[in-house]
């Protein structure tokens, strides 16, 4: 029976888990949540399979975890703004999500949370990476940690840019999702480079492809330091790789994970519901 006896199963060394014995579609109890809420603490990324769940039930879950957050450009479903669809039509050439980030660092209170729900998957590819950002901290020098410690950073929508290039408009060029309030792209908040998780007490690296350069730094003086540190947090070592099925849930800890949806699936169709959870300004 599912909802009593649950079981979690790590996938990859850094981060990740499978958490069986639990049905979404139903309304969980503290101690089920309890131990779901541990495990994500835990491994940064949970994964769900065999999911059968509505809009309003993937919301009713996420709440479980704090306030909704609402994207800042993309619209929610009609009949459930909460819920945003991630779509890739066979004609798209570009994803959403491509590319290492963690959800909304380009906001002052960024995406605590992320509850993504497969849809539509194609047969092959549309994998999604994961990140352990503890792992990246840790593994760094002490030189390192102790100048990553002093580092902010300076972030904005649209700063995912080509390795060496300032931003480019990814927005932009995704053709099926709907966008919004695109005026708001150069809008920048500073962050930590090094935040400290408010339920763990973990330090992680607080990087990603919205991270444009240093505070107090150009452009050019922050890319050496920058690319160093994104290739050195996405060292597979650090990763795990989940491959979707129809009906599978995956659920992360955007404090100290990144992900990266890989976009190896031209002429296909994929589709995923997303709902974010609100979080705190990193400190
Ligand atoms: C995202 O960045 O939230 C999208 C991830 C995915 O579609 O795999």
């Amino acid at each position: 029976m599912r909802n009593s006896v649950i079981a979690v199963e790590p996938i990859a060394g850094a981060l990740g888990a499978e958490i069986a014995g639990v049905d979404l579609s139903q309304d969980l109890e503290e101690t089920v949540f309890d131990a779901v809420h541990d495990a994500l603490m835990q491994h940064g990324v949970v994964f769900f399979r065999d999911q059968d769940i509505t809009p309003q039930q993937e919301l009713d879950f996420a709440k479980r975890f704090g306030e909704i957050h609402f994207h800042p450009f993309v619209a929610g479903l009609p009949e459930l703004p909460e819920v945003m669809e991630i779509i890739k039509t066979e004609t798209d050439i570009r994803n959403f999500g491509e590319g290492w980030h963690t959800d909304q660092m380009f906001l002052p209170e960024p995406a605590l949370a992320t509850v993504l729900y497969a849809k539509e998957i194609p047969d092959f590819g549309g994998d999604t990476l994961y990140a352990s950002m503890y792992a990246a901290y840790d593994a760094l020098s002490d030189g390192m940690k102790e100048l990553a410690g002093r580092l902010k950073t300076v972030n904005l929508p649209d700063a995912g840019r080509p390795r060496g290039k300032p931003a480019t408009g990814s927005y932009n060029n995704l053709q099926t999702m709907g966008l919004s309030d695109t005026e708001n792209y150069e809008k920048l908040s500073e962050h930590p480079l090094v935040r400290v998780h408010p339920v763990t007490g973990r330090k992680a690296l607080y990087i990603g492809l919205h991270t444009e350069r240093f505070a107090n730094m150009t452009w050019a003086e922050s890319q050496g330091l920058l690319n160093f540190l994104i290739d050195h947090a996405t060292r597979p070592e650090f990763t795990c790789r989940f491959r979707w099925r129809e009906g599978s849930l995956a659920l992360w800890d955007n404090r100290a994970v990144l992900h990266n949806a890989i976009n190896d699936y031209p002429g296909k169709r994929r589709r995923m519901h997303r709902v974010t959870v609100k979080g705190d300004a990193p400190y």
